[in-house]
């Protein structure tokens, strides 16, 4: 009898969540485990080696623990480091997020595109390799917001969010130049999807925001196959911090499948250093 497959889906916090639901879309037979490392949220403001050695302790448990067919990084700040490392210590196939620059100069009408990612992801040697290599001929600005993911984890724990305070994160991204002007906007963090209604709203000109997520969900079906039955399978939510409280924040993750929480309650070695 063939099990269903495991699929692992990682974040810093609840932006993974932008991913997951694409991915449960194409294989709604999986089982899944959502996992978010919320006791080191944001991880826009680690340094690269912080990351890898988080992120690599975290996998040795978490793998042992749930023993996943597959998972996916579903956050661009830990993947654009993290993967070579994950991919080297571990064997199964990992599948991460990282920055559509490539669909976003592709579409781009007026050449005018913008990176809206964390101050960590605009700033790695990988988003810059991309543009070397799939934005020829565009102008690029890269915006390193420092609330934005903040601002989603907000609004999805059901706190008023401040359109005022979105806006200031978003405006640079919109560039005059030369009568021409941006038109699309690269979401290079799964959190911001999550905001999509406010970042439409607050646009200052209409623009196409890029999410990677469903081009994400194909590489997964590409990896281990398509849909192959019409049972839906279990899905838990894991922790590394406090597990959601509020009413309002467990109802939100109700709608993406999500009412069995774990905390993973040993600390883990890094825990304390990363206290910032
Ligand atoms: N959601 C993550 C990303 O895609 C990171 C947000 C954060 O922890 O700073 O970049």
């Amino acid at each position: 009898l063939k099990q269903r497959p495991t699929i692992l889906v990682f974040d810093s916090g609840f932006g993974g969540l932008s991913v997951l639901k694409e991915v449960v879309r194409v294989r709604p037979d999986a089982d899944y485990v959502y996992v978010a490392d919320n006791a080191a949220f944001p991880y826009g403001n680690l340094s690269e080696p912080q990351l890898v050695s988080r992120v690599i302790e975290l996998f040795e448990r978490l793998i042992a623990e749930y023993l996943p067919d597959l998972a996916v990084i579903a956050c661009n700040t830990a993947s654009t480091v993290v993967l070579p490392h994950l991919r080297g210590n571990f064997s199964l196939p990992f599948v991460g997020t990282v920055p559509a620059i490539k669909p976003a100069a592709s579409q781009s009408k007026s050449r005018v595109i913008s990176v809206l990612g964390t101050p960590g992801t605009v700033t790695r040697e990988y988003t810059h390799d991309l543009i070397a290599q799939f934005a020829e001929g565009c102008d690029v600005t890269l915006i390193g917001a420092r609330q934005l993911a903040s601002i989603a984890e907000a609004k999805l724990r059901g706190e008023q969010v401040s359109e005022q305070d979105i806006l200031v994160e978003i405006k640079p991204a919109f560039v005059e130049k030369d009568g021409k002007r941006t038109d699309q906007i690269v979401l290079a963090c799964t959190h911001y999807p999550l905001l999509l209604d406010e970042l439409h709203k607050l646009s200052p000109w209409p623009v196409n925001f890029v999410d990677p997520a469903p081009a994400i969900a194909r590489r997964v079906v590409a990896l281990i196959g398509p849909k192959e039955n019409d049972e839906e399978g279990g899905k838990i939510a894991v922790f590394t911090g406090q597990t959601p409280q509020g009413l309002t924040e467990r109802k939100m993750l109700e709608q993406f499948g999500l009412s069995q929480f774990f905390s993973m309650n040993k600390p883990l070695a890094g825990a304390t250093s990363l206290a910032m």
